[in-house]
């Protein structure tokens, strides 16, 4: 029906920072509230959508009617969600870090002499990535780009090399992290849309209304 179009889809967001543990006390961290993938799983559920919402740490409540799992690292996000696949639709929102600690510490880093400890970090699986070459590639994968200078040029660019649909550009110039507001650029093969300022609720309405008129065109 019109008001649930995304009825008997299964939609997989990522939302969230990442936590990079150091040793029991520390990480390494992106900085992101999660507010604007808590919005989408929102509205995806709210449009009769099957949610799985992978959440990094974060303090938002569970949106009605969304499957929540919390992960803590990027190695476990990545591993969340490969659990979750298949879904029709994937939508990566997460900030997760780019890097970890090559060597986690299981015992507190103890302040010691004058030198501070160096930390030697290693890459991170990019889960956008994986999901894109799995065999189990959703119809219908998002992902995220946050752009200070060239936004669109610059999303178009990572929306070939992650081999994602659909690209959503944040301009993050202004002051969109942690806020409630958000500008965005969608960015698709032949087409970008650039949407005003709003809320990030509203971006979710909007991003999911046009995420059910494709997933019911290619039915
Ligand atoms: O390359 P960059 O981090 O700018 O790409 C952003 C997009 O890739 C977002 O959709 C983000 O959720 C996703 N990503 C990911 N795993 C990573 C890094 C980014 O899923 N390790």
């Amino acid at each position: 029906p019109a008001h649930r179009p995304l009825y008997g889809k299964h939609v997989l967001i990522t939302a969230g920072p990442t936590h990079e543990p150091i040793d029991p006390v520390r990480y390494l961290a992106n900085r992101s509230s999660g507010r604007q993938g808590f919005a989408i799983a929102e509205a995806a559920a709210a449009a009769g959508a099957r949610v799985t919402l992978v959440a990094g740490p974060v303090h938002l409540d569970t949106p009605p009617g969304v499957d929540r799992i919390d992960v803590e690292s990027a190695e476990d996000m990545a591993a969340a969600v490969k659990k979750a696949l298949p879904a029709d639709c994937a939508i990566m929102v997460a900030a997760v870090a780019d890097w970890r600690t090559r060597d986690y510490q299981g015992e507190k880093i103890k302040k010691r002499g004058s030198a501070p400890p160096s930390l030697m970090l290693t890459e991170n699986p990019d889960i956008l990535a994986m999901v894109s070459a799995s065999s189990k590639r959703p119809d219908l994968l998002i992902g995220f780009a946050a752009e200070t200078e060239n936004v669109v040029e610059n999303a178009r660019k990572k929306r070939k090399s992650k081999g994602v649909d659909w690209i959503v550009a944040n301009d993050v110039s202004g002051d969109v992290m942690g806020g409630t507001e958000n500008k965005v650029h969608i960015i698709r093969e032949r087409k970008v849309e650039d949407w005003d300022q709003m809320s990030k609720m509203d971006v979710a309405w909007k991003l999911v209304e046009r995420i059910a008129d494709h997933l019911n065109a290619h039915d």
